[in-house]
């Protein structure tokens, strides 16, 4: 659904199931860190997680599952973890995609791909493509994701428009901005759940997250199982969302 962020639902009240999750997946490395392992072997763990999350969205009708991989900041951590976080990137996609094809899901990434390798790139395009038929669930891995750098992004292509006169100023309005967003075509998250304590976004979908809940749990993202997952869908189901609506 393009444009997805605006019109807001106008109904107060108690909502439904999630359509839409997002996560942020942090802790790994306080995980391998209280076990003295490295960093690394939290990352690891961490993709076990994924696979889990996965099938607890499933379970519960999620329709949309969005997950935190990489950030547009995180190419400040140091080679060695940004070289073993691509190798386990790699890793996953050449193992997972069959699996998740198999059960109906399917995958796209965002974020900017032009900083990822090209053989990184192949595989999410191959994902993506063999992938896109698929109605059960969509996962959408956010990876080099910044919601700032996608805004700065959409920005420029809009102010090119203007300029080269196909536009105006004034055709600039909340659903346009959605449009040229990479989650244009997904609506916005119900739901955003961050592990390990944490209680910030960290750049993670800014715009799109203008009415989202927000669940933290101090779960590391290693240890984060099933029972997290219901948690927190059932913490979600026990808000009251207003839209700016009067309360009910
Ligand atoms: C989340 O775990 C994974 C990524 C950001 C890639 P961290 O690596 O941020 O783990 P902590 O926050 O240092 O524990
Ligand atoms: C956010 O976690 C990014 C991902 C989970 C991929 P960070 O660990 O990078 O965030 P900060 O640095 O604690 O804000
Ligand atoms: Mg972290």
């Amino acid at each position: 659904m393009p444009g997805a962020s605006v019109p807001l639902p106008v109904s107060a009240g108690p909502p439904e199931s999630p359509r839409h999750v997002a996560v942020i997946m942090d802790g790994n490395g306080r995980w391998a860190k209280s076990r003295g392992l490295p960093r690394l072997e939290g990352h690891r763990q961490g993709a076990e997680s994924v696979r889990r999350c996965i099938e607890a969205a499933i379970d519960h009708g999620v329709e949309y599952l969005t997950l935190f991989g990489f950030s547009s900041e995180n190419w400040k951590r140091s080679e060695a973890e940004v070289n073993g976080l691509m190798s386990l990137l790699r890793l996953y996609l050449r193992r997972e995609i069959a699996e998740l094809d198999k059960n109906g899901v399917r995958f796209i990434v965002i974020g900017d791909r032009s900083r990822l390798e090209p053989d990184i790139n192949k595989m999410i395009a191959d994902a993506e493509q063999r992938t896109a038929g698929n109605t059960r669930m969509t996962l959408v891995l956010a990876l080099s994701y910044g919601a700032r750098d996608e805004l700065v992004r959409a920005a420029r292509v809009l102010a090119r428009a203007v300029a080269a006169g196909e536009m105006t100023a004034d055709d600039i309005d909340e659903p346009t901005i959605s449009r040229y967003l990479y989650t244009a075509d997904i609506p916005d998250p119900d739901l955003l759940i961050r592990t390990s304590g944490e209680q910030r976004i960290s750049n993670f979908l800014l715009w799109q997250c203008a009415y989202t809940e927000f669940v933290f749990t101090d779960t590391l993202w290693p240890d984060f199982d099933e029972s997290d997952f219901a948690a927190a869908i059932s913490t979600y189901k026990g808000r009251e969302r207003r839209f700016g609506a009067a309360g009910v």
